[in-house]
């Protein structure tokens, strides 16, 4: 499957990812700007905010309890639209997903 990051000055980089892995690791491991990841995927620094775009929004669905309070916590303009993507799973059913990339990370 096929996801696109949509960085802040609007230049995209669309990578052929691997169904299961997330969308914060898939990112991290082909040097995508825009997220960190520090915490590895574990829900606790929040580096790894994107906002889903509204046409998938639906398909990748609301944040958990746990994720939504870090979003609180930890990012500076949260959206309606706003997931970890250490907490999205890539699969054939998201194909062709595309996420935006906040102006900075925390
Ligand atoms: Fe740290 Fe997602 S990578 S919360």
């Amino acid at each position: 499957p096929k996801v696109t990051y949509v960085a802040i000055d609007g230049s995209r980089s669309t990578i052929d990812a691997v169904a299961g892995d997330s969308v914060m690791s898939t990112a991290v491991r082909n040097g995508v700007p825009g997220i960190v990841g520090e915490c590895g995927g574990n829900m606790s620094c929040a580096t790894c905010h994107v906002y889903v775009d509204d046409e998938f929004a639906a398909r990748v669905g609301p944040p958990g309890d746990l994720e939504d309070a870090m979003l609180d916590l930890g990012v500076s303009d949260r959206r309606a639209t706003s997931r970890l993507s250490c907490q999205i799973a890539i699969s054939e059913e998201l194909d062709g997903l595309i996420v935006a990339t906040p102006e900075e990370q925390p």
